[in-house]
């Protein structure tokens, strides 16, 4: 569903070029949720902001749902964005002058009118994300935690291909991170949605499928929960800090 091949990607300073990305090959599949970890500076907002198409790069291949990302001008982009795309920041991003709802109903507002249908579907996201009694309260009245359920709603709103999540789980306490990683699962189970997170917490990423590692601006390794043998969360919490020891040793 998305596909990664080769991106490279530098920033100029000066007339220097530092290479952030240099051939970056990663898919997620449809109904996925994979985690990027990776130290600070190895590349992993970089790598966002380019599938985003917030940041453009200069060789390699994004496509999403079979559409190719390289080429489109800045009103195609901004539409795949809008209508493609959900987004999760780590500092919520929420408008302080709306409700919870209004909120969650803000990129269909954006998008065209809001029918009843759409209302109907962001008070069931709310009834999903355990936030309903919250809807008509203000971002400054309510806890961090159920303002990132509040954006995880909104990222749904427009039913997107993807949710790009870039530390969600960031400014919370494990508490807090616990209810907004369950959001992204019920998201996945109930409603087929795709996740692609980047997360500094193992233990957020222990929810996940899979967890590619980044390094130095190339997939390092990949880990996946096994199936088979039905992988204990906390099993593979374990596993993938011993993976990321190993990363920062090597
Ligand atoms: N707009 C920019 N201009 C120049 N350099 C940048 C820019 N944005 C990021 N960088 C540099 O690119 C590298 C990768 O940055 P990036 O933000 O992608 O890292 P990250 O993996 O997300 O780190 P963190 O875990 O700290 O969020 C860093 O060395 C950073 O300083
Ligand atoms: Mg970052």
């Amino acid at each position: 569903m998305l596909y990664v091949k080769n991106l490279r990607k530098s920033y100029q300073s000066g007339n220097k070029s530092y290479a952030v990305l240099k051939g970056v090959d990663l898919s997620v599949a449809t109904q996925e949720f994979v985690a990027v970890m990776g130290p600070s500076g190895s590349g992993k907002s970089t790598l966002l902001n380019c599938i985003s198409c917030y940041i453009p790069f200069e060789e390699g291949a994004i496509s999403l749902g079979g559409q190719n990302l390289q080429g489109l001008d800045e009103d195609a982009l901004a539409k795949i964005r809008n209508e493609k795309l959900g987004f999760v920041f780590q500092d919520f991003m929420l408008l302080d002058g709306l409700t919870v709802r209004e909120n969650v109903l803000v990129p269909r507002i954006i998008r065209d009118k809001v029918e009843p249908e759409a209302e109907q579907l962001a008070d069931s996201l709310l009834a999903l994300f355990g936030i309903s009694h919250i809807a008509d309260k203000y971002p400054a009245e309510i806890s961090g935690g159920e303002r990132q359920r509040t954006a995880v709603a909104r990222s749904l709103i427009n039913k997107p291909l993807i949710i790009l999540a870039d530390e969600p789980t960031g400014n919370l306490d494990s508490k807090s991170s616990r209810t907004v990683i369950e959001a992204f699962e019920n998201a996945r189970q109930q409603l087929g949605a795709t996740i692609f997170m980047v997360t500094h917490d193992s233990f957020a990423a222990s929810f996940c499928d899979r967890v590619i590692l980044l390094k130095d601006g190339t997939v390092y390794n990949t880990l996946r929960k096994s199936e088979d043998q039905k992988e204990s969360q906390g099993a593979f919490q374990d596993r993938l800090l011993t993976a990321i020891k190993e990363m920062s040793k090597a």
